[in-house]
Formats: structure tokens, sequence, C-alpha cells
């Protein structure tokens, strides 16, 4: 794999695969479940994890290897497992390392589907998750970890919330706790952030948003720093011999790639929650222009929440890259490139004058989604938070008079135009 590109606009355009003379120029859609041997020895050897290679494709696909490299390459990681969707990527990171009777803490600020994921099906497995405000200092956020704590879990921009994550608290907290923190890094994407390199261990994306831009394919992937020592005597499930592989202890063997073996061989054989050849190939398209779209996606975004702003009928706006935002310093601190594409504010008359808004925009349509070249609203408190109490969604940071754009990137001006139409 080439890896000698110093800035990531080149590692996301150029390829990172190695071709033969005549390949084709774009790494190849290999749609097939499965692979060709002739010595079954060497099968034999793949069942061992003694040989690398392709067996099975719920396992590893070519073209689907060709974005885990990519996405690790662009997050410095040492490797990732693409998964089916980003819900799908966020139980793996948990579930490589957690077992019944085990503990998280969690940031309350996380998107409506990972805090219910947490809240309860993972809690009705036997997995319990303590929420805190992430603006909680240091040693309030200590005192909710146990002795059973095995994961701490935070977005790097809090969806729908937009409060980022002090990445130096954390990664503080995290090693005197003596576990890993996993960063959802889907709103930044590895163009704006890259958590790793302020002390994450464990990154996750939905890459249904701004690594596909075009709305067409669900997916996620899980990605490992290779920084964390799992040998600190908290995770002897990575240390221990696994009887469901021989007896391997991935510790022993895989060393800094431990994590991400272990959620490759273990989680995605078991639960299967595999990536399609086609989505990855989707992906790989997306981010050859990823920098291009983050940037103008943070541009717009940033000439909209001052827009806002100053509007007579804006009660607030929610945009880290705001000179007012209470998280204006970590999102230079920590985005330096732009503030991504979302938008959080509220219309004066409460939830119904939100709701109305929404019906006199012309044609920024209500959509499910963010994280797509065009632009789109959602009122979260009657659709991505509706599972949540109306405690747990001011504390997720969704008031009910609250609007969440998806900057696109269209012209500002047509953005503008509709926005303030219907504002009147
Ligand atoms: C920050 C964040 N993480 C995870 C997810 C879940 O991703 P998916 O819908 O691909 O399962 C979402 C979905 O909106 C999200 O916004």
């Amino acid at each position: 794999m080439k890896s000698n590109f110093k800035n990531i606009e080149s590692k996301l355009v150029q390829s990172l695969e190695e071709f033969e003379e005549g390949e084709s120029r774009v790494y190849p859609l290999i749609q097939s479940t499965t692979y060709n041997y002739k010595d079954p020895d060497y099968v034999a050897g793949l069942f061992d994890l003694t040989e690398t290679g392709h067996m099975y494709s719920r396992i590893s696909n070519p073209t689907v290897a060709a974005f885990e490299n990519k996405i690790a390459q662009l997050e410095g990681g040492v490797g990732a497992v693409a998964v089916s969707s980003g819900q799908a990527a966020t139980t793996m990171a948990i579930l490589t390392i957690c077992n019944s009777g085990d503990h998280i803490v969690a940031a309350s600020t996380i998107y409506g589907g990972t805090f219910t994921l947490l809240a309860s099906s993972l809690k009705n497995l036997g997995i319990e998750t303590t929420f805190i405000n992430p603006d909680n200092t240091e040693d309030e956020i200590i005192a909710a970890c146990k002795e059973n704590t095995k994961a701490i879990f935070a977005e790097t921009i809090g969806n729908p919330g937009l409060n980022i994550l002090d990445f130096s608290k954390f990664s503080k907290i995290a090693i005197k706790v003596g576990v890993p923190l996993i960063v959802d890094n889907t709103i930044a994407t590895p163009y704006l952030c890259r958590p790793f390199e302020y002390g994450a261990n464990i990154v996750v994306h939905s890459t249904t948003k701004y690594i596909d831009g075009q709305a067409t394919a669900v997916g996620g992937v899980v990605v490992d720093g290779g920084n964390f020592d799992w040998n600190n005597g908290k995770f002897p499930n990575m240390v221990e011999p696994d009887q469901s592989y021989h007896g391997l202890s991935y510790f022993e063997k895989f060393k800094e790639t431990a994590y991400i073996t272990k959620a490759r061989t273990h989680i995605l054989r078991d639960f299967g929650s595999t990536m399609s050849a086609f989505n990855a190939f989707i992906y790989l398209r997306g981010l050859e222009t990823l920098h291009i779209r983050m940037d103008r996606h943070s541009e717009n975004a940033l000439k909209i929440a001052e827009f806002l702003e100053n509007h007579e009928n804006v009660l607030w706006v929610n945009y880290p890259k705001l000179k007012s935002s209470s998280y204006f310093e970590l999102g230079n601190k920590y985005l330096p490139k732009g503030g991504s594409g979302i938008i959080l504010f509220g219309v004066k008359g409460g939830a119904e004058g939100g709701r109305q808004f929404t019906k006199k925009l012309k044609w920024i349509n209500s959509v499910v989604h963010l994280g797509d070249v065009r632009t789109c609203v959602l009122h979260p408190g009657s659709t991505t938070h509706r599972q949540l109490s109306e405690e747990e969604q001011i504390a997720a940071g969704v008031m009910p008079e609250a609007i969440r754009l998806n900057v696109g990137i269209e012209n500002i001006d047509d953005i503008i135009a509709d926005l303030e139409q219907a504002l009147k």
C-alpha cells in the first residue's frame, strides 16, 4: 500500500493500493462472496490466522479492504473494519472489548440512535452505561467510572448539539482510568479532525454521512489507533486465550493490531454486520472529493450561522465556529480547517414555530439525514430524538424549538434566500 503522501488531500484523491501495469485506474468493485484456492493448506492457514488473504466476504473482501486501508491511513490508525452501518460500527467497537457485566461512560450529547443503543439494547445484554455531561470536570467524569468500566465514548462534534469534545480532558481521563477513548468522528470526518492525534484510541464513523456525501449507501467503520495497552489487567478477553480461535491470544499474536483483528475475526465473523463491496466502492469514490466538499460545507455553514444569528426571528444559533459559541476555542483547537456543515438553531414560537418554519421552506426539504451535498432540515424533537424523554432530549442538547440544518454545497445566496423567506 502506498502511504507516502504528506498531505491528507492527496491521500484522499489518490488510491493507496498498488496496481499492476495496465490495471484499471479505479480500484475495481470485486463483487464476489468467495475466493479460489489451489492449496487446501493455504485455506487452513487462513482459518488459523497464519495466512493473510480473503476467505469469505462476510469477513473480508478486496474492495472493502481498499476502503478500510484508506480510512485507516486517513485517520492515522493501524487498521480498520468496515461494517453495515454507523450503528453496527459502535456496536462492534464496544462488543470487541465488553462482555455482560461491563460498564461504559458516555457523553449524554451523542446521536440519539447511539444513546438508545447504549441505554437500552446494550443494557439489556448486561453492558451498562453511565451518561455524563461532557462539559463536566475531569474529577466529575472520573467519579462516574467504576471498577468494571471498559471504555469512554463521545463524539468529536456532538449530533445534534454541536458541542466539541475536549480531547485533552477526555484522553487524560481515559489514561487515568486505564480504558480506551472511543470517538465517533462522523460529523468531523478525518479531513477536519483526526482524533488519534489528540489521544483517542478507537474511532468510529457512520460512513453514511459525509464519507458517502451523496446519500446513497448506509455503512460504518471502526478504526484502531493501535495506541492502547490492552495488557493492563482490565481486558482479559484481549490477552487470554480465545477458545473460539483455538486458544489464540490476540494481544500476544497481533500486539498493536490486537483490537482490530479481534473486531474482524471474532465480532464480524459471529455477528456478520458486513459492509457490501458495492458500498465500499461508493465510499472510495466519496473519499476522493471529501476535502473539497468539507471545505464548502464548512464555509457555507459559517456564513449561514452568521446570517441566522443576526435574524430577528431566530432565538439562538449553535455552530462551533461562531465567535459567540461556548465551543469556539475548542473548535479552533481541534477543527482548524472548518466546523463541518451542521447548524442547530431555535426559531421563535417554540416547537410549533419550528415545525411551521420547516413547512414554509420552498426547496430545503425535511430529510432524516445529514452529511450529503444537498441542504436539508430536520426537527430532531419530533424525529431522531422522539424516543428520548424531554429531559434526555435537553441533556442531549435538543430544545423543543431546535432545527437541525444540514448545510449543503449549493450557492450560498440560494440557501439564504429560502431560509430568509421562511423566517419571515
Ligand atoms: C454521529 C452519528 N453516529 C452514528 C450514526 C449512526 O449511523 P448509521 O445511520 O449509519 O447507522 C449517526 C446517524 O445519524 C450519527 O449522526
